[in-house]
């Protein structure tokens, strides 16, 4: 059984309203239990314990066979990435491909590492829109395969193989009833030799605009069908001055606003959508600050990577501006905006927590959590502190991975909506000891910067700040989807 935690929904307060949510939905969290409280109220909800008898009985029917079982998760979950000329080192289509790399593919799907989506299903907000990640019963049905000695199966149980595009289109032009994007911003060139190392490539490039424009929607693609193959993942950074103080980040060390994350963009992700009535606002004299990870793509290969923005129509203006921020530890060498962060110190041959705090000036819903640290990352929470003192899990992701960063999405039903005031507290753990295997040298001192070797600690979050007003409706309207009735402060009375 799959359980979903929910975004807390809150008004500060209201302390009886927001207890009764939270014994809803959110009490283990809040209460701090552990896993194994949670598989225990998993299992005394009788729900639980159907799913719990159930299983069995169905896995001893059958043993599951590639054709069968395996192909049809493999097309859903594994193909965008693992088929000829794209990024993964293996394709994933066949049987007679899948075979040899099965004990690996046990391996990596058993410890959640593949398809690579790092969220502790255990606690926090479990609701995304972009969730590629494998359920319980997918890997254990994968799991079962391996053990079972990875059959083949009937060949007429095979599904149709499953169509990729191999042309290079725009996914939301035709939406918008464009055949381009209204600004395409390009990356520079970059030539991956065959065979060499993973590289990141930091170009800079002017966005061009003269006036303040507000976007809509953005896709990332490389820049040719052949640039699949070595382009792992891209991120594209804004750079801008802001002049709203909401809207405000952290200064690096030559006094400039740190780029905070537009878009980032791997293999199978279609672009990003922005909510209704809501927008991101670009400057005029803004930069995009890309960080490419190219990897070997078994020839030489040059390619770039272009931006994809679509504006509302000039005049247009969303009611909601969403904002970026960088929440977490930083460089220690003052902290604009509203981050209060402690500074990125790791000794070595430890373990490190550093602990970061933002606080929410004005109401606002939380859309996106991506933890950025470097080598030696390990674990990232993000927590609210409501101004009535309670403190839930957004989210947690247990086991970073240096080489995927992911942005985590939240269902507009789920993201969660916090009152100003909320102190939003990131925890970023790195593991500076020889259990990394990541960690290029546990014995020396790790401090903040901009290389792999040093260290970040902070997460990128987008927030949609909404006044009283909108807030209170937006917190109605959550009631109402959630079929929060019994919350209603009359009924209680
Ligand atoms: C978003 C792209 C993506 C998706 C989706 C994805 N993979 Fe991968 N996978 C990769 C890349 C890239 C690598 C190699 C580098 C790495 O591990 O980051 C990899 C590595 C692997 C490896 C390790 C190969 C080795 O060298 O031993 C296995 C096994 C694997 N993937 C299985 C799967 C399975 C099974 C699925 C689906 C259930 C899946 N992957 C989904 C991109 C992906």
């Amino acid at each position: 059984m799959e359980r979903s935690g929910s975004a807390p929904v809150v008004e500060s307060n209201d302390i009886r309203r927001q207890g009764c949510y939270i014994s809803h939905d959110l009490r283990p969290h809040y209460l701090g239990l552990g896993k194994e409280s949670l598989e225990m109220s998993r299992i005394v909800s009788s729900l639980g314990l159907l799913a719990v008898l159930a299983l069995p009985v169905a896995a001893a029917a059958q043993t599951p066979t590639f054709t069968k079982d395996i192909a049809p998760i493999f097309q859903n979950k594994c193909e965008a990435c693992h088929r000829p000329d794209s990024i993964a080192p293996m394709s994933l289509v066949t049987f007679e491909e899948s075979r040899p790399w099965a004990r690996s593919i046990k391996s990596r799907v058993a410890t959640r590492q593949m398809p690579p989506w790092h969220i502790d299903k255990t606690i926090g907000i479990q609701e995304f829109e972009n969730d590629r990640s494998l359920t319980d019963k997918e890997i254990d049905t994968i799991v079962k395969w391996v053990d079972a000695g990875a059959p083949k199966g009937d060949p007429k149980d095979m599904p149709p193989a499953k169509q990729w595009p191999n042309e290079q289109g725009w996914n939301y032009a035709k939406q918008f009833g464009q055949t381009e994007p209204d600004l395409v911003i390009k990356s520079l060139p970059w030539t991956q030799k065959a065979g060499a190392n993973d590289a990141w490539w930091k170009p800079v490039v002017e966005t061009g605009l003269t006036e303040p424009r507000w976007v809509r929607a953005i896709e990332i693609r490389p820049g040719s069908v052949k640039g699949r193959k070595i382009t792992h993942h891209a991120i594209a950074r804004l750079q801008q001055v802001e002049t709203d103080d909401l809207a405000s980040n952290p200064l690096d060390a030559n006094g400039n606003p740190l780029p905070g994350t537009f878009m980032e963009w791997a293999v199978g992700k279609q672009g990003e959508m922005m909510r209704p009535n809501s927008g991101k606002l670009m400057l005029p004299g803004s930069k995009i600050v890309w960080d490419v990870h190219y990897s070997n793509g078994g020839e030489d290969i040059t390619d770039h990577v272009e931006l994809g923005i679509y504006f509302y129509p000039k005049g247009q203006e969303p009611k909601f501006r969403q904002v970026l921020h960088l929440m977490g530890g930083t460089n220690g060498s003052g902290s604009g905006g509203n981050a209060l962060g402690s500074a990125v110190d790791i000794p070595p041959n430890t373990v490190k927590a550093t602990v970061g705090y933002f606080l929410l000036k004005e109401n606002g819903r939380v859309e996106s959590y991506q933890p950025h640290m470097h080598l030696r990352g390990k674990a990232m929470a993000m927590e609210a502190i409501l101004p009535n003192g309670q403190i839930q899990v957004l989210s947690h992701v247990s086991d970073f991975n240096f080489n995927w960063h992911n942005t985590y999405v939240y269902k507009e039903t789920a993201a969660p909506l916090l009152p100003k005031g909320t102190l939003i507290k990131v925890t970023a753990w790195h593991d500076n000891t020889a259990a990394n295997k990541a960690n290029p040298d546990p014995n020396v001192w790790v401090g903040y910067g901009d290389r792999t070797v040093d260290e970040m600690a902070h997460a990128w979050v987008n927030v949609t700040y909404m006044n009283d007003a909108d807030y209170r409706a937006a917190v109605e309207e959550r009631r109402k989807a959630l079929n929060l009735t019994t919350n209603n402060a009359s009924q209680q009375q």
